[in-house]
């Protein structure tokens, strides 16, 4: 790693694992980028930007300096100057006017990383990483834009960020502040982004660019079930193990845009930040405004070689929970096996027999609080249900315990019911527009968390349950969107601020919850996984992934996730058949097979569960805690992609040291009068030697990757296999 500045030129080279990224100063004082890209010796590179290229430059075409704004690859394309594709800063200033023109001023280089004030973003110590800043002026304006680059010592990786601030003595608005413009000089690229909807989120779509704009984005006030903000450009010979890929992601949990446009010299402006729809942040004299961070991953070994990227970046460099290196508790939540109908006694009959099973957690899920027997009353009112939970939570918590398990919680911090005594006491409380019908959703609505005292006021009751009992596990959820976005505290000027204070205050009160109560596991969830994103992992080591607990519907599911997030952090039960979202039968095998894939538990009834299946659970919970880790540290080969193999699923995770492997195999629909399937590994060294556990046989590395495994045509549908390697000493 290592950021080297040429004054004399004013260029800019930072290297970055084995990548590297140039700048460069152009007459004019623009900021243009020249390079992102396997790693290079040389520090000028200039000559890529054809500045004597007629017509595109001034200073040989002056008369036409519009085509010159139109074709410099900037680095953070300003709006209104004569740049017609995506801008991705625009000011209203105090006359209206909307243009602005931010050009080169400095920079400083330091050593580590610039945290976000408010904001997750990734951390690093002065050994792992550097950070250039570039000072942007607009003199006109009275503007300062400083760009932040921090460039990571091992890791492919420029992490971005943008901070505006009014220089001047007059009032403005910020229109947009986008994270990251990436220019890349030809448009050869498939972009890949992750799509769904509730039960079937982040389904990995590739498709090859077309001439414009291709973009994915939310305005629903959360990162949404419908569009992850992560996309990739690939090589459109990219696959898992060779070829270009680009991933960017953004570390925010709200509104984002995420584009790619093809423009008319084939070249492609790629885009990532908070959506500008409906944006707009009032910029006082002497006030900053941040964007928050945007994660650029180069890899030139495929789609593999870019989510092992993210996945080392995020374990190390964004999770900060102290249970990020630890095995997670195989957990048990009764939200499948009971809903919303239970009783202190039926929830214990449970905790018995999941702990005889070897089950470590019991959650309690919706339905504990205030009178809530449905989804329509009670959010809000974080206080115990009594007629369910006779004496309090005390009581349970102290017969679980007992039983040797942990205690876990459900909690949704933001909602309120109309019908509970929040909403009644404190009607303007809630996200909305005065004088406008509400609209329900989930029959709730959302608590405005730009608002300190609905902060504070909610927190201090989580405060008193989580003090009440002894608790160690918390499921932050989050199950509905926003709309008609507007508070009754903030002034006119100030109210398409909401959209982005909102997430503020959620942050702000997570950022308390984790500080006050280091010892308690939080798991986020959003509807399934409507906020399964890096801003949240920042807070949580683990994200619940999906309603969607079908092992076969999770394939999907779990190869798009994975593609930007580390495993380590999904959220995975095993429940029962037929599924509840899908109606389909699988076996219980597979079932476990899948959920190991992630924060391994059970989502289900053990109490109802058939001899066979329920006899198979401490064989699953021990097949978890023996491998585990290598879920948790290893490195993640996706061997097949579900979203077009429709007739198996496979994946591996290799031990960083490469001397241990988990290959796991899921037979989708059996075949008839087949023989079995050969498939070849990856990741481990070719020069060793493995031995398969099951069937003590010795294979060398390289016969496994090159040559392959056959896989037996399992009997049935559904079915699956987990193989353990080891590294032997010499063939045997
Ligand atoms: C959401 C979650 C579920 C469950 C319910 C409870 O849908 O994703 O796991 O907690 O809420 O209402």
């Amino acid at each position: 790693m290592s950021i080297r500045c040429n004054d004399a030129n004013r260029a800019f080279f930072l290297q970055a694992g084995g990548c590297s990224y140039a700048l460069q100063v152009t007459d004019g004082d623009y900021l243009a980028h020249v390079y992102f890209g396997r790693q290079l010796p040389d520090s000028d590179l200039s000559y890529l930007l054809r500045l004597d290229e007629n017509p595109f430059t001034p200073s040989v075409n002056d008369r036409d300096r519009a085509v010159y704004m139109d074709t410099l690859p900037f680095e953070c394309p300003c709006f209104g100057i004569g740049d017609y594709r995506e801008a991705a800063v625009q000011i209203l200033d105090a006359d209206g006017m909307s243009a602005c023109d931010f050009r080169y001023d400095s920079y400083t280089v330091t050593a580590g990383k610039t945290a976000i004030p408010g904001m997750p973003a990734t951390f690093a110590s002065d050994e792992d990483a550097q950070t250039l800043c570039i000072r942007m002026v607009d003199k006109h304006a009275e503007l300062e834009l400083l760009l932040y680059y921090t460039a990571f010592e091992k890791l492919n990786v420029i992490t971005r960020s943008a901070m505006v601030k009014n220089l001047g003595n007059r009032s403005c608005y910020i229109q947009r502040l986008l994270s990251a413009t990436l220019e890349l000089d030809d448009s050869n690229f498939d972009m890949i982004t992750l799509n769904g909807s509730w039960a079937r989120e982040r389904h990995a779509e590739r498709a090859p660019l077309h001439m414009g704009k291709q973009r994915i984005d939310s305005v629903r006030g959360e990162s949404s079930h419908q569009n992850n903000p992560f996309f990739a450009l690939a090589r459109p010979n990219a696959d898992e193990d060779c070829g270009e890929v680009y991933g960017f992601n953004l570390i925010y949990s709200g509104n984002f845009m995420a584009q790619a446009e093809r423009t008319q010299h084939q070249c492609v402006r790629a885009q990532i930040g908070i959506n500008p729809t409906d944006f707009r942040w009032l910029l006082e004299p002497g006030e900053s405004f941040w964007a928050p961070e945007a994660v650029l991953v180069y890899s030139c070994e495929g789609l593999g070689g870019m989510s092992r990227t993210f996945h080392d970046l995020y374990r190390t460099h964004l999770i900060r929970s102290p249970f990020r290196d630890k095995r997670r508790p195989v957990l048990i939540n009764n939200w499948e096996a009971t809903y919303f109908d239970f009783d202190a006694d039926k929830l214990i009959s449970i905790a018995e027999e999941a702990s005889r099973l070897g089950i470590e957690l019991f959650v309690m899920d919706d339905g504990w609080f205030g009178h809530r027997d449905s989804d329509n009353s009670s959010l809000g009112d974080w206080r115990v249900y009594e007629s369910k939970l006779k004496g309090g939570l005390k009581p349970l918590v102290d017969k679980i315990n007992a039983l040797g398990m942990e205690f876990g919680i459900w909690f949704e911090p933001e909602m309120v019911s109309p019908d509970s005594d929040l909403y009644r006491a404190h009607p303007d409380w809630a996200i909305q527009i005065p004088g406008r019908d509400l609209t329900l959703c989930r029959a709730q609505y959302v608590l405005d968390y730009s608002r300190k005292e609905v902060r504070d006021y909610v927190y201090n009751m989580l405060c008193d349950i989580l003090r009440s009992a002894n608790i160690t596990y918390v499921k932050w959820d989050m199950n509905r969107q926003l709309t008609e976005v507007g508070s009754a505290a903030l002034p006119a000027e100030s109210q398409r601020e909401l959209w982005h204070r909102y997430v503020l205050g959620v942050y702000e009160l997570m950022e308390r919850f984790v500080t006050d109560f280091p010892h308690i596991l939080l798991e986020n969830c959003s509807g399934g996984g409507a906020r399964y994103d890096a801003g949240m992992l920042y807070y949580s080591p683990q994200i619940w992934a999906s309603d969607d607990t079908d092992a076969i519907e999770r394939l999907k599911i779990q190869y798009g996730s994975s593609l930007c997030y580390p495993v380590s952090a999904m959220g995975a039960h095993v429940s029962v058949c037929p599924n509840h979202a899908v109606g389909r039968n699988t076996s219980f095998v597979t079932r476990g097979h899948v959920a190991m894939v992630g924060t391994f538990g059970y989502e289900l009834d053990v109490t109802k569960l058939s001899e066979e299946e329920r006899n198979m659970i401490p064989w699953q919970i021990d097949t978890y805690k023996r491998f585990c880790h290598l879920m948790r540290d290893g490195d993640q080969y996706r061997l097949a992609n579900p979203n077009s193999n429709t007739e198996y699923d496979a994946w591996m995770f290799v031990s960083k040291d490469q001397s241990e492997a988990l290959f796991t195999y899921v037979q989708i629909l059996r075949r008839p009068n087949y023989r079995s399937r050969r498939i070849t590994l990856r990741g481990l060294k070719a020069d060793a030697y493995y031995r398969v556990e099951e069937t003590g046989a010795v294979y060398s590395g390289a016969a496994l990757m090159y040559a392959g495994l056959n896989l037996e045509n399992l009997w049935g549908d559904f079915q699956s296999k987990q193989i353990y390697l080891t590294e032997v000493e010499k063939e045997c």
